[in-house]
């Protein structure tokens, strides 16, 4: 039984790896190239039968196609996980996305994400983007409308800085945070993570595993196969001089790993969730195979030693 965590102030108690529902979008400008949806529907079933007890989705990922996935998936499964999703990001009929935090569009938003995964309210509600930066207190004022109107049973945000939450705490408490949080991405906790911690809100950390990148599956000969549409194509963290230092310290996640029995993934999510600020980590899986690996060894921490042994290969190379 996984064990479960108390997300921030909601009445949530959430296991410490989420499923992250991007890659299974399918095709968009932010794409992972081709998806099979009959796999990934295979892949959130093995998800929550192995423990794992929420979901986290955006209307943006394939331009509403994961959330239509996840309520495919939903429908065979008599024990619900929780579902999470964000608005904000918005497109249209030519597939250009753009960013809108106006009320009208909001509105729309979250009665088209009910219909999409065919529920009657979402778990929690989160602002994807502090964009347009100026609009960030009608949307979030908005996002409170929703949840005392019942749409929503819980409120937050996702890429918000601590002076943006500052800024918008005004108009009704901050339930959660979504930041981008790895062994790779480590600029959230001087002042983002602090914050939360101090006020109490729930974080659950995406791309645990940069992508894809410190899984132990991740090289050059790999990359070079990356489908065109593969969003990572374009990546900084796939980029030289950073590429190669980044799988140096997947490397050293490998040997880790081999010497806990692991796998390196475990060893990326456990270094996340070292962090006492992050309730817990959102992770993407596309396939059952991939969903039955991670949650293997989803109780996994690191040690004093392996954890200050990655710490100081980060400091001296990264
Ligand atoms: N709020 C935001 O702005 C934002 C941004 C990014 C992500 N997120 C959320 O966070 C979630 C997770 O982030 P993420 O998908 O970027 O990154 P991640 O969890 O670090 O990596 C996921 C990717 O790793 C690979 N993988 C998964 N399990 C594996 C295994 N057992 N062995 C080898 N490879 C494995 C898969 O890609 P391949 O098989 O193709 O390599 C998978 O798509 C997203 O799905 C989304 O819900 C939110």
């Amino acid at each position: 039984m996984a064990e479960l965590k108390k997300f921030g102030k909601t009445d949530m108690n959430i296991t410490e790896v989420g499923l992250g529902a991007w890659a299974i979008g399918g095709p968009w400008l932010f794409g992972w190239g081709e998806q099979d949806d009959k796999k990934s529907v295979k892949a959130i079933h093995t998800a929550i039968e192995s423990g794992i007890n929420w979901i986290d989705t955006a209307a943006i990922y394939g331009l509403g196609h994961s959330e239509k996935v996840v309520a495919t998936a939903l429908k065979e499964m008599t024990q619900k996980p929780y579902i999470f999703t964000k608005c904000s990001l918005v497109w249209d009929e030519n597939r250009n996305v753009g960013d809108n935090l106006s009320e009208r569009s909001i509105r729309m938003e979250v009665e088209n994400s009910l219909i999409r995964l065919d529920i009657d309210v979402i778990d929690l509600y989160q602002i994807h983007w502090p964009r347009p930066v100026e609009d960030l207190e009608v949307g979030w004022e908005t996002l409170n409308k929703l949840k005392e109107e019942g749409k929503v049973r819980w409120i937050g945000v996702s890429n918000f800085d601590a002076g943006q939450m500052e800024r918008v705490k005004k108009y009704g408490d901050i339930f959660t945070l979504q930041p981008p949080y790895s062994a790779i991405m480590r600029g959230v906790e001087e002042s983002i993570l602090p914050y939360c911690k101090e006020n109490n809100i729930g974080v659950i950390a995406y791309s645990p595993m940069q992508s894809g990148l410190l899984t132990g599956k991740m090289s050059k000969e790999r990359f070079e196969k990356l489908p065109a549409d593969d969003w990572r194509r374009k990546n900084k963290a796939y980029t030289e001089p950073e590429f190669s230092r980044n799988l140096k310290l997947q490397d050293l996640f490998i040997t880790i790993a081999n010497e806990n029995n692991v796998k390196a993934a475990h060893v990326a999510i456990a270094w996340v969730l070292r962090n006492d600020a992050v309730t817990a980590a959102i992770v993407g899986m596309r396939s059952p195979e991939q969903a039955l690996e991670i949650t293997e060894h989803m109780d996994f921490r690191l040690t004093d030693e392996d954890f200050a042994r990655i710490n100081k290969f980060i400091k001296e190379n990264l």
